[in-house]
């Protein structure tokens, strides 16, 4: 299949919405990250999403929207909870996916079988256009290959996707740069599923308190349930072994330069740099969190680009605000390794 290369103007957005609406597959610029998109109310055409990406077919889709009416107009959820007008009144458009008991509308290859949807408004223009020329929600989840660190240029999905989807609209650099926060309104409780951009506490000064999975911030026990099947898996993981390195500056300066050898690599704060002995990729500011979000995907990418560099020691953020999503995606690319200095 060649895969067309597609602008963002108006034209060539009325040629993706074509393309979806004839249930073919377009890779879409979000907030967030670039989404891999289907009609999601073709299963069929949805189907074709699990076979690009290689995705396990138990990991259900986030249906995206363009208008809060269109939940209700395309029958996508059962029952609308309270706290979720609050919530979409307050973060949408934006990075917040919310999940809620399913409707009629949603095919089995969405759900992945489960009695819930996730529902996402997203704020990117470009976004929002495709939705509307295509007609219809659209599922998407990030266009990179199962596994691999999510796109967030249009390049990262051509070199995942190429020759695999019909399409990808180039919208520029996605802003947050890693995937939204997803919160299930399902339980009695509300629960944080997953850690993104718009953080626990923005949530509870809207709808009180919630609690947040355990799969957030620790790794699953064998045999334990993912209350959001995509927390189960080995993520955003870059070809070379990264181990998160929990301790102070000198501390991880120190340690780091001890394991200085040509396939080292520090993934590390930008003040960091000027001391290390070995290549460095720089997350940001140590207490800027929203510019470490940003910069992850895009650096583990960069990673990927050296084959000399077998091992990353990357710094351990703090799990607070934004922080908490930059912690729960590096330390599923460290397969949960951490070495801890801290009280050495
Ligand atoms: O920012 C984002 O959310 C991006 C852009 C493209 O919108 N999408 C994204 O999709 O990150 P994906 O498929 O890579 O991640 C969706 C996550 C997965 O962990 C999945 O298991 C979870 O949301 N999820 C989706 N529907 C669910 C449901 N009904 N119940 C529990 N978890 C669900
Ligand atoms: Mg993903």
């Amino acid at each position: 299949m060649n895969t067309l290369l597609l602008k963002d103007n108006e034209e060539d957005i009325k040629i993706a919405g074509g393309i979806l609406a004839r249930g073919g597959l377009v890779a879409v610029p979000t907030e967030t990250v670039y989404g891999l998109a289907a009609n999601a109310l073709d299963g069929e055409a949805v189907a074709k999403i699990f076979k690009a990406k290689g995705r396990p077919a138990d990991n259900p889709l986030i249906v995206h929207i363009a208008n809060i009416g269109d939940i209700e107009k395309f029958s996508l959820v059962s029952e609308i909870p309270e706290k979720a007008y609050k919530l979409a009144e307050t973060f949408w458009s934006g990075p917040l996916t919310i999940i809620m008991p399913k409707g009629k509308a949603i095919p089995d290859e969405v759900s992945a079988g489960l009695d819930t949807v996730a529902v996402r408004f997203p704020s990117h223009k470009t976004a929002q256009a495709v939705i509307k020329a295509a007609g219809c929600p659209l599922a998407a989840p990030s266009a990179n290959i199962s596994g691999s660190p999510s796109p967030t240029t249009a390049n990262h999905v051509l070199s995942d996707m190429n020759g695999k989807i019909d399409a990808i609209v180039d919208g520029g650099e996605c802003a947050v740069g890693l995937e939204s926060t997803v919160i299930t309104l399902a339980l009695d409780k509300p629960k944080l599923l997953r850690p993104g951009g718009i953080t626990v506490e923005e949530i509870e000064n809207v709808i009180g308190e919630i609690d947040v999975d355990d799969a957030v911030l620790h790794e699953l026990k064998s045999g334990e349930k993912a209350s959001s099947p995509g927390m189960k898996y080995k993520h955003y993981s870059p070809k070379a072994e990264v181990i998160l390195v929990s301790a102070d500056d000198k501390k991880y300066i120190d340690f780091v330069n001890g394991k200085k050898s040509e396939s080292t690599a520090a993934l590390c704060y930008d003040g960091d740099s000027d001391f290390l002995e070995v290549k460095t990729y720089l997350l940001g500011a140590k207490d800027n969190y929203k510019a470490q979000a940003h910069k992850l995907f895009k650096m583990l990418r960069e990673i990927d680009k050296n084959p000399e560099i077998k091992t990353v020691y990357a710094r351990c953020p703090e799990p607070n605000g934004v922080g908490m999503a930059v912690y729960n995606r590096l330390v599923r690319a460290a397969g949960f390794e951490v070495i801890n200095l801290e009280k050495v």
